[in-house]
């Protein structure tokens, strides 16, 4: 399953944290943009393994678990181990190191003014209880990032304050440790010698999908996702639970906002049926029922094939894809990390990662 991506496209990095296999609006948000992307750029897809210590700490075989269904899920969707390097962010030292020359040219208060952080305290109901690592996380992401030196990362909407941070960080170590100047344009950073490109970011095409309560975003801790790896009757079930609201049939009913055809807009290929349903809707000639089952054949549709696949993918093949895809992801962090160490003075001595087994 190896092969060698070639160098002369524009690179891309972006990945997912294993909090649970993957579902409907890591779909819509990020995979499918990556499915496209694949054979334009030279794609790194990351596990970040270590970011969901910060919630799971004392839950490690449950992490390692989710790091396989992962990339089970990356497979069965059509990403392609041949074309991308698929990698574990454990086991890229550099990742680590960079953290911490990054960690220095942040501020603590932009740290905590970060939306996502603010975010993501309040809707896990952290508190005050947040382990000092889980405020590491956000500059741990911007040394993924920037140990890649990608052109673009793809990400969900929620991730944007992180990718602006990192364009952030990218301008500031260019400017303190390779003498680009304030003015210097972002495209131009790394001709005016700096080590880090200024990375775009890309949003997926649905930026925020609804769980199934109808209220918040999609997400496996609030209990309200439909996963890819959901066998027909839990996407049938899940369908026929989701709450619109509505009193009877009969009503008129209203679409705007209506979770139920936030899907159907999102994943049903005829446009045209679209429209009837809520046209039928509107006017009280169907009820969620219909509206449901129709989803729900939809979603299994389109799952069936995503499943099929699942099942070819054994856990010997992933450890294989990832231990070739981490080989070459340490190749290319090494060597900016052997930049960056020598823009700032600490380029001592030289090294490279090698597994032995
Ligand atoms: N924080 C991202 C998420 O939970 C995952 C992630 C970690 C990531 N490092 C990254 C995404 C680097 C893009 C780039 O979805």
């Amino acid at each position: 399953m190896s092969a060698h991506p070639s160098p002369a496209r524009p690179r891309l990095l972006t990945g997912d944290t294993p909090t649970g296999s993957l579902h409907l609006g890591h779909f819509v948000g990020s995979l499918e943009n990556r499915l496209q992307l694949q054979d334009e750029y030279d794609c790194y897809f990351l596990i970040a393994n270590l970011h969901a210590l910060t919630t799971r700490s004392q839950e490690t075989a449950d992490i390692r678990r989710d790091t396989l269904e992962i990339v089970k899920d990356w497979v069965s969707v059509g990403l392609d181990p041949r074309k991308a390097t698929f990698f574990l962010q454990s086991e890229v030292p550099a990742i680590a190191e960079l953290t911490w020359y990054f960690a220095m040219l942040l501020g603590y208060g932009r740290l905590m003014k970060n939306p996502t952080i603010k975010d993501e305290i309040r809707v896990k109901n952290l508190g005050d209880n947040y382990s000092f690592g889980f405020l590491m996380y956000p500059v741990g992401q911007v040394a993924d990032i920037l140990a890649f030196r990608p052109k673009v990362v793809p990400v969900g909407e929620d991730q944007v304050p992180h990718i602006e941070m990192t364009r952030e960080l990218a301008r500031r170590f260019n400017q303190v440790y390779c003498g680009v100047t304030g003015k210097t344009d972002d495209a131009d950073h790394e001709t005016a010698g700096g080590v880090f490109p200024v990375p775009e970011v890309k949003v997926g095409r649905v930026a925020r999908l609804t769980g199934t309560d109808g209220k918040n975003k999609m997400s496996k801790s609030l209990g309200n996702a439909i996963f890819l790896s959901d066998d027909p009757k839990t996407v049938q079930k899940k369908c026929n639970k989701i709450f619109t609201g509505r009193q009877s049939a009969t009503d008129p009913g209203v679409v705007e906002g209506n979770v139920l055809f936030e899907y159907h807009d999102a994943f049903n290929p005829d446009a045209q049926r679209v429209t009837q349903l809520k046209e039928q809707y509107q006017s009280g000639s169907i009820g969620d029922g219909q509206v449901k089952k129709e989803l729900a054949e939809v979603l299994n549709a389109m799952l069936s094939p995503i499943r099929e696949k699942r099942a070819q993918v054994s856990d010997s093949d992933v450890l294989a894809v990832l231990r070739d895809g981490t080989q070459r992801a340490n190749d290319q962090a090494e060597k900016t990390l052997a930049m960056a160490k020598k823009a700032c003075d600490f380029g001592f001595f030289h090294r490279t990662v090698a597994f032995k087994d």
